[in-house]
């Protein structure tokens, strides 16, 4: 598989991803949402990042284990390019291929924002690696939006020893916050933000609903 623009055929495939910040329900609605698209009859790949494939898995534990400091942020952003790429070519592309429905709990939007806007010099690297070794854009992202201080409850809650992120704090997720805002606004197309505070019935059906929107007006 090549690089970028090559990729721009993906047959009758769907690509759709969930973002926003730790703990605002992103794996929750991206199950929510592949179970009412298969129960209408889809074929539907759920997936992950970083992760996804097996590769991308074990690279994973690198990110997403252990000190805060433990690589440069240079090194991060060629870490989860590299298990981008792997996900992408294993698991992504195929399904596209195949004409499957694929819903990945993060994909690119969440390097723009964790590395680039963390840290606003290296945006530039991240967009120049991602147009060199990813090149694809999810067709809709959901863009799950919700306070920072309520979220970040919900995910230290959970402590699963993956919090190598979420340990950096609240500060810090107000920046992502306001990241992934400021994309959104930038791409209204792709982009729908969705306000993930209230239940969780709640967020998903209005999710089901525009998806089925777009789903109907791709059809048209
Ligand atoms: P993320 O994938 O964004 O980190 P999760 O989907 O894992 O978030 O949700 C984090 C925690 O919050 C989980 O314990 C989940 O059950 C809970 N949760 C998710 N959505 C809601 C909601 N709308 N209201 C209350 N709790 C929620
Ligand atoms: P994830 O498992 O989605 O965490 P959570 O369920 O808590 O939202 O992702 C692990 C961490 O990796 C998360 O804090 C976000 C971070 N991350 C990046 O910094 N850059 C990236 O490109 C991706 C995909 C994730």
């Amino acid at each position: 598989m090549q690089a970028g623009k090559d990729r721009g055929n993906r047959a009758s495939g769907i690509f759709v991803s969930f973002e926003g910040i730790d703990g605002s329900g992103k794996s929750t609605q991206a199950r929510a949402l592949a179970d009412t698209l298969r129960r209408a009859g889809h074929e539907i790949v759920l997936t992950r990042e970083p992760g996804g494939a097996d590769g991308a898995e074990a690279i994973r534990r690198l990110l997403v284990e252990g000190d805060p400091d433990r690589w440069s942020p240079e090194t991060e952003i060629l870490l989860f390019n590299a298990a981008r790429r792997d996900h992408l070519e294993r698991t992504i592309q195929p399904a596209l291929d195949a004409g499957r429905i694929v819903i990945s709990d993060r994909f690119a939007d969440s390097t723009r924002v964790y590395q680039g806007a963390a840290r606003a010099s290296l945006r530039p690297l991240v967009d120049q690696l991602h147009a060199l070794v990813i090149g694809l854009e999810p067709d809709l992202t959901f863009v799950i939006d919700m306070d920072p201080g309520d979220a970040l409850a919900r995910g230290l809650a959970r402590r699963s020893g993956e919090d190598r992120f979420e340990d950096l704090g609240l500060g810090f997720q107000q920046r992502l916050r306001a990241g992934f805002l400021e994309l959104a606004a930038a791409e209204p197309d792709r982009m729908r933000v969705i306000d993930g505070a209230r239940a969780m019935a709640e967020v998903s059906t209005g999710i089901a609903a525009q998806m089925q929107r777009w789903m109907a007006a791709r059809a048209a």
